[in-house]
């Protein structure tokens, strides 16, 4: 196959508005380095960090309570120490699906022509076999640290490109990755067994629907809290009941803890009988969500959709014995007991709508009012007469 020197691909072009994604078709093809595969891309999920770096909108360390009014969020991901591996100008995208074209020096030939699933996250530490996994020092991900895949072609490390054995077509596969990685690194991280009850929050978003297939799949029972009009679809994903959010906020905007908190305990049976809460929503919701839990039971984030910084009783905390967690990303292997998920048919897609590349700025309002269930992915201009997916033109 003749690989092009250009390519199309959708440039972040600096912090700011939608205006600094831009579109171009002369951007160069770039070539694996040695352990690097050279991918075709076919589909890309799109994420909520995607926004978010751009926008510089991740929370500054502010202390809620300092008794200061809260800092802005003007911020880009940055490692432990400080440091952003983000420069300009980037191609985002961190879910890739596609072909191997080409392989770097030291990658077999034969890699060439898999269909692969890309892992977005960066693996810069070595456990203690020798094995790449994530330096916890040093998180970060294709699309941020390097260039992704809103793009003709991407190159990623080899170990990041996972063959997939799955009649599932390339836009509809694009959606798990990020989402799906994150969720199942949590639910490792709290333990999730068989028989366990967990509650999870956003359950209509990526990593909420991920979470709750990815909690049946492990034989325990998920109690989604999500959009009054996602349920029916979160129940044919495993949950075992639902819990429209809508009904705890007043016209004022106000969150009802007390009548929340009772509704979870009805949902899970009489009294508080919740192991774990696999939450990405945060704001008004944390604290009822923590004495929603048992004794001794386990309470973990990797996103607060709805505010970065609720306050905290911390008797709450101790009385009840509570395990506090966070997380982000994932392990390598997280993402390959999503592939053997996927490959069993454990876990489906949930695609909730298709865009072509160069119209990433319509996509991206689209994403922004979660209506969908899911992820959205865009598709390459060039591809787009090869999807068989909801599409919009
Ligand atoms: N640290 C990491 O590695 C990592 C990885 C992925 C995502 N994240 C973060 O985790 C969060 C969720 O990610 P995602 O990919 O699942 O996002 P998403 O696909 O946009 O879904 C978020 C879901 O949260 C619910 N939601 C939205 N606004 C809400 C509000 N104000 N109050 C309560 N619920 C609300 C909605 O679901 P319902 O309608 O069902 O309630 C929405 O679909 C984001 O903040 C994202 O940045 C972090």
């Amino acid at each position: 196959m003749t690989i092009p020197t250009t390519m199309s691909a959708m440039l972040l072009t600096g912090h700011g508005g939608p205006e600094k994604l831009i579109y171009r078709d002369d951007v160069p093809v770039p070539r694996p380095a040695a352990g690097e595969v050279l991918i075709e891309v076919s589909a890309c999920g799109m994420n909520n960090t995607d926004i978010k770096v751009r926008e510089a909108a991740y929370a500054v360390d502010f202390d809620p309570n300092s008794g200061e009014e809260e800092t802005t969020a003007a911020a880009s991901i940055a490692s432990a120490d400080g440091e952003t591996t983000l420069s300009f100008p980037r191609i985002q995208g961190a879910d890739t699906v596609g072909r191997i074209v080409a392989v770097g020096e030291g990658v077999p030939e034969s890699r060439a022509g898999e269909r692969v699933l890309v892992d977005f996250s960066l693996y810069h530490g070595r456990d203690a076999n020798g094995r790449p996994c994530m330096d916890l020092w040093n998180v970060d991900y294709i699309g941020h640290g390097r260039d992704g895949g809103y793009a003709d072609y991407v190159t990623v490390p080899t170990e990041n490109a996972h063959a997939v054995k799955t009649d599932i077509p390339d836009a509809a596969l694009a959606t798990f990755g990020c989402s799906t990685q994150t969720a199942e690194h949590m639910i490792a991280r709290v333990r999730v067994e068989a028989g366990r009850r967990v509650l999870v929050t956003g359950a209509g978003g990526g990593v909420g629907s991920a979470a709750v297939q990815l909690v049946r799949a492990r034989g325990a029972h998920p109690i989604a809290v999500t959009s009054r009009s996602k349920e029916a679809t979160l129940i044919e994903f495993g949950a075992e009941a639902c819990i429209a959010r809508e009904d705890f906020t007043d016209e004022t905007g106000r969150f009802d803890g007390e009548r929340f908190t009772a509704e979870i305990a009805r949902a899970a049976g009489g009294r508080c009988r919740i192991d774990a809460v696999i939450d990405q929503v945060g704001g008004a919701m944390f604290h009822p969500l923590l004495r929603s839990l048992k004794p001794d039971g386990h309470y973990i984030t990797a996103g607060t959709i709805a505010g970065y910084t609720p306050r905290i009783n911390l008797h709450t905390v101790y009385m009840a014995f509570l395990n506090i967690h966070g997380s982000s990303q994932g392990q390598p292997e997280d993402f390959a007991r999503i592939v053997r998920y996927i490959e069993e048919g454990a876990i489906t897609p949930a695609l909730g709508g298709v865009w072509r590349l160069s119209q990433l700025h319509a996509a991206q309002e689209a994403f922004k009012t979660k209506a969908h269930i899911g992820n959205l992915v865009v598709v390459p201009d060039r591809k787009w007469d090869e999807i068989g997916a909801p599409r919009h033109d």
